[in-house]
């Protein structure tokens, strides 16, 4: 894809925008089914098996996982760049929510220390990403975890190997009702890997779920330490 990186960041947060409410249907009628089969029972578990106290769940969308966390008890901020997500996040109830960009965060707009940062299939830029992962250490307790989830690079893209770079969106799999998919930035399990470490997450761990209906990874699940 020719157009600037910066471009393509942009169309990113137009699309959140613009399918603000069919994705808030999506999630809440479980119409992902892989995120009904695997997905969110592998966030949830990455997160439980290190129990933190407080997490901050980046680009939570209409607010299920902080809702969930909070619900068992643990302090989560929930943070996107779409008011109407927040919104829908802050109407459902359970944790506390914050209508911020990712270059926000990346400017030190939230001061904040957690146990555990969680991005759950929100992270799709390219430059923007990586700023906003070089951000996370200081935003985390020392002991503390950085958990991504993010669409799996085999199951997204059937060319290998995965060049890393800007592939065509689609919202198929998501239910009816979107329109207009943004650009999203493909990488690697070791391009996922070489950005946390080159950011300070010295040990980095990765799983891949997989889908029970297709046998297929569904996700890509990694879990970083600053030490
Ligand atoms: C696929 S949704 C995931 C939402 C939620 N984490 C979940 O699991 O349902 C991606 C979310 O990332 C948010 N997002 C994407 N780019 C962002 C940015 N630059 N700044 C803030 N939020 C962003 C979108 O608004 C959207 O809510």
């Amino acid at each position: 894809m020719s157009k600037p990186d910066y471009d393509n960041e942009k169309a990113i947060l137009d699309a959140w925008e613009a399918n603000a409410k069919p994705w808030i249907s999506a999630v809440r009628s479980s119409a992902i089914g892989t995120r009904v089969r695997a997905t969110d029972d592998a966030i949830l578990g990455a997160i439980r098996a290190l129990s933190p106290a407080s997490v901050l769940d980046v680009g939570c969308g209409e607010g299920w996982l902080t809702r969930t966390l909070a619900n068992e008890g643990m302090r989560v901020l929930g943070v996107d760049a779409v008011g109407s997500l927040v919104d829908a996040a802050r109407t459902a109830g359970g944790g506390e929510y914050l209508c911020l960009t990712y270059d926000e965060i990346s400017d030190g707009k939230l001061e904040i220390e957690v146990d555990a940062v969680v991005c759950n299939f929100s992270l799709f830029g390219g430059e923007s990403v990586e700023r906003l992962i070089a951000t996370f250490p200081s935003l985390l307790r020392p002991a503390g975890a950085l958990i991504i989830q993010t669409v799996h690079p085999e199951t997204a893209d059937g060319v290998l190997p995965h060049e890393a770079g800007w592939r065509e969106g689609s919202w198929s799999g998501c239910g009816p009702g979107f329109s207009d998919p943004a650009p999203w930035f493909l990488r690697s399990k070791d391009d996922w890997i070489d950005v946390l470490t080159s950011q300070g997450f010295t040990r980095v761990e990765v799983t891949a779920p997989i889908d029970p209906a297709s046998g297929a990874p569904a996700s890509l699940l990694l879990t970083g330490r600053i030490r």
